[in-house]
């Protein structure tokens, strides 16, 4: 299947584009969930500016979906300042980052997304404007090259990851603070599901909002698109009513099973189970597998699968729980004294 025909992607598709500005709440007491991470940026917010000082660096990281540029705009738009997009892939040379931030307003926000793959560089150049509101820069080369500091504005930096592991420590120990995204509960997903009906002006009943935020993987952005794919449905087969039973049959029809699996996530347990006896089996074994980028997995699959408890990850491998068996209504392998079952007493054991 094609990456854009998927609902579960890293990437944000055009649709989302559209639909994500309008969607995305613009105030914090506008964005449920993340109830601690939002306590402690308000408490942030306000500090700095009773102190008239630039908010601290902030860190943000977790899967896809779950709000973290949200939450930067909303914590620009709470300071009232500006902010300055960019991402860690773009900025090639130290030089283009040295624009960037001289061109900065005081008080102003970076914010830089999959921070995680600026390049040495450039994060260089980042430590002490991080630090002291300072640019070092090289002039001239060889022997008489000499470096000068400049200062620029006080600044924030607002950093966004979906691989905090990948952050290097010199950069992660310069942000103020570092929050990671959990995913939503079906509570708060319903929430959001129906702030979005309204804003779409869909009718959706209480238990067809449930429904979708069972069926959400605890992510905002799913939970989002859901919604779409069953106002689509319900407009061609359904009069554009909105029911519970249409509302299963539009995300039956997607492929979303009762807890939110999509086929990929069942493909990946199906064939660690199937293919590799339950395992332990490596990433990259599994992902050529199934024909997925191992990237991918780690960073849009696994996290769901580990949160459900359909997935361990052992030292030698990936391993199929009990309950990823059971989910996919395949019969657990007779304890044979070796292989699976005895990994999950080890697991178990843990
Ligand atoms: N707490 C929330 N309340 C309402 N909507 C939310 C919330 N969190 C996220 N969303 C919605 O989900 C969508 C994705 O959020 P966002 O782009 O902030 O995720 P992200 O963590 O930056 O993802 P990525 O890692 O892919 O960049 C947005 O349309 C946003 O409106
Ligand atoms: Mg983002």
């Amino acid at each position: 299947m094609a990456a854009e025909d998927r609902l579960v992607t890293a990437a944000t598709r055009e649709e989302d584009l559209d639909g994500e500005t309008s969607l995305r709440p613009s105030r914090l007491d506008e964005f449920p969930g993340q109830d601690r991470v939002k306590e402690n940026l308000l408490i942030a917010i306000e500090a700095a500016r009773k102190r008239e000082e630039p908010l601290d660096h902030q860190l943000f990281y977790g899967p896809p979906g779950l709000g973290k540029t949200t939450l930067a705009n909303i914590l620009a738009k709470e300071m009232g300042v500006a902010v300055r997009t960019t991402s860690g892939p773009a900025i090639e040379r130290p030089g283009d980052l040295a624009a960037i931030l001289t061109n900065l307003k005081p008080h102003d926000f970076l914010f830089i997304d999959e921070v995680h793959r600026l390049s040495r560089a450039v994060e260089e150049i980042l430590y002490p404007a991080m630090e002291d509101f300072a640019l070092d820069l090289v002039i001239g080369k060889g022997p008489g090259a000499r470096s000068v500091r400049l200062s620029m504005p006080r600044f924030t930096l607002i950093g966004a990851t979906t691989r905090y592991a990948m952050v290097s420590a010199p950069l992660r120990d310069r942000f103020g603070a570092v929050y990671r995204l959990d995913f939503y509960n079906p509570t708060e997903l319903a929430i959001i599901v129906a702030r979005s009906a309204t804003i779409l002006k869909v009718d959706l009943p209480a238990e067809a909002a449930e429904e979708i935020a069972r069926r959400s993987r605890g992510t905002p952005r799913i939970a989002n698109r859901l919604l779409r794919r069953v106002r689509d449905y319900a407009e061609v087969r359904n009069n554009g009513a909105v029911t519970l039973l249409a509302t299963q049959e539009a995300l039956d029809l997607v492929e979303v099973d009762g807890i939110g699996l999509d086929d990929i996530d069942r493909a990946l347990l199906r064939c660690i189970i199937e293919k590799f006896e339950g395992g332990p089996v490596g990433l990259d074994t599994i992902a050529a597998a199934i024909s997925e980028d191992a990237d991918t997995i780690e960073d849009v699959y696994e996290p769901f699968l580990l949160q459900c408890g359909f997935l361990q990850r052992t030292p030698r491998g990936r391993v199929a729980t009990a309950s990823a068996y059971n989910h996919l209504g395949i019969p657990l392998p007779a304890n044979t004294g070796r292989g699976q079952p005895s990994l999950w007493e080890e697991l178990d054991a843990e």
